[in-house]
């Protein structure tokens, strides 16, 4: 048996976190076993690796040191918690995935694409999501929101321009590959961005069941 593995991606503030545990409630209701993780993090290693990426300091991180700590927490966030769960058979909902990556550190950092996918394909194989869910909005709009939570991260100190680049790096992955992503219009009022995702269970309660 092998799960689902979804992926909701998409600039800060954008509600990937909010929608995440709509969907999940949505699926539970359905009985479906869902497990809600993130990245980078999802294991007590990975979120340590989290802390130093998120975590702003006095010393400038290298953008290479950046891209293999990222994929040092995926490593581990795969090994120890999203192939168990799909190897069972669950929903997996991860809220940000190797899309940022290609975001963040590509397009944002403007490391290699090249780069990234080697890594990609020697930290995860085969294993591609089955289903993004990207959260597009205007990048004024999404670090609003992000600052209105309280102090930024050290990639929420970036400026407008990375994020303009990361979000077109959003739109164009999406773009380049319409049956894996889902895109969702994430400036509208939050009810109806769930109208949106509730358009979207029938599919996803098919596809889990198999
Ligand atoms: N559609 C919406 N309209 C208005 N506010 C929203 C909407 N969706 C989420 N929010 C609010 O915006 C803030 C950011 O949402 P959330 O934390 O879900 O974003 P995120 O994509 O997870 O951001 P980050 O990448 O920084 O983790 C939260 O305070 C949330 O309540
Ligand atoms: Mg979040």
């Amino acid at each position: 048996m092998t799960g689902l593995f979804i992926t909701l991606e998409g600039p800060e503030g954008a509600g990937k976190s909010t929608n995440r545990e709509y969907l999940a409630e949505r699926l539970r209701d359905a009985g479906i076993e869902v497990l809600l993780t993130r990245e980078p993090g999802g294991t007590p290693l990975a979120e340590r690796i989290r802390e130093v990426l998120l975590t702003p300091g006095e010393e400038v991180m290298n953008a290479d040191t950046e891209l293999l700590l990222v994929f040092a927490a995926r490593a581990q966030h795969l090994a120890a918690v999203i192939r168990p769960a799909l190897a069972r058979g669950a929903v997996v909902l991860c809220d940000r995935f190797t899309d940022s990556t290609y975001a963040y550190q590509g397009a944002g950092r403007g490391l290699s694409l090249e780069r990234i996918a080697a890594l990609e394909d020697f930290v995860q194989g085969a294993l591609r999501p089955d289903l993004t869910l990207v959260f597009d909005l205007p990048v004024e709009v999404g670090l609003a929101r992000a600052s209105a939570r309280g102090r930024l991260d050290r990639f929420e100190q970036e400026g407008q321009a990375f994020f303009q680049k990361v979000r077109e790096a959003f739109l164009k992955r999406a773009e380049a590959a319409p049956q894996r992503y889902f895109l969702v219009d994430a400036a509208q009022p939050l009810v109806q961005v769930q109208q949106s995702l509730d358009a979207l269970l029938p599919q996803l309660l098919e596809r889990a069941r198999g």
